[in-house]
């Protein structure tokens, strides 16, 4: 949980978003700015449907908002085409999803190697590493309906991490998980933003897990509040 002063690895200005749903368009987003700084964590709060996964999704490039300018790690994301945000989602940024989204065809090693590959980076031996970290060099060659769901979500973590992005996102992370897994899933996310200075944003419902975090804010009415 070590704060720096180091660079911006994520910058959103005047960020909004709507989005066309089956009773017209809906505001979503209105005005949230944030920065996050290289290793430090940031706890997003808010009411289920206050947008954070939308929030979320744009910050880490996989989704575009209707105004405002995003940057990672120094790259604006408007400036760069759909080819150009998935390369430098692979290479600087890491994603942890309430549901896992592992692909189901490829076993435990061949998604964490998913992102070095699209990089053109060795990939077979960083991946195991990775997978040792989270405690999963038993489960290589498991697919992943054959491991528990706190399994899946190490090998999720593994996944996002596996390239040392500058920032991890995770998205109520725990929130599929029984409380031992869970807590699980929780140390190695701090013990990663620690350890190998990956900033940290992070969706949750715990006040405790917030109250760890560098810096906390509340998604109400489409805008953060401190
Ligand atoms: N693809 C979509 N189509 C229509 N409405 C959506 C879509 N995605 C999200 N929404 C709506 O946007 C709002 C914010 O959703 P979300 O970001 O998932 O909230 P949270 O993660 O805080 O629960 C909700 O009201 C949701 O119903
Ligand atoms: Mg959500």
């Amino acid at each position: 949980m070590s704060q720096s002063s180091g660079p911006v690895v994520v910058s959103a200005r005047n960020l909004a978003k709507s989005i066309v749903g089956p009773s017209g368009e809906l505001s979503v987003l209105r005005d949230v700015s944030l920065e996050v700084m290289a290793g430090e964590s940031v706890a997003i709060l808010g009411a289920s449907g206050s947008g954070k996964s939308t929030l979320l999704g744009l910050l880490a490039g996989l989704d575009r908002p209707s105004s405002g300018e995003i940057s990672l790690a120094g790259q604006s994301l408007s400036m760069l085409n759909e080819d150009g945000r998935a390369r430098l989602r692979a290479g600087k940024v890491g994603f942890v999803f309430q549901s896992f989204q592992l692909l189901p065809g490829l076993t435990a090693l061949e998604n964490v190697m998913l992102p070095l590959e699209l990089l053109g980076r060795p990939a077979d031996e960083v991946a195991r590493d990775a997978l040792a970290r989270v405690g999963l060099s038993e489960r290589l060659r498991h697919y992943p309906h054959q491991l528990s769901g706190g399994e899946q979500q190490r090998v999720a973590i593994a996944r996002a991490f596996v390239a040392r992005p500058a920032v991890l996102f995770a998205d109520e992370p725990t929130g599929n998980l029984d409380e031992s897994s869970g807590s699980q899933v929780t140390e190695l996310l701090f013990s990663l933003n620690a350890e190998e200075g990956a900033a940290l944003v992070l969706v949750t419902h715990d006040p405790a897990l917030a109250a760890r975090c560098n810096r906390r804010y509340k998604l109400i009415g489409g805008a953060l509040q401190p």
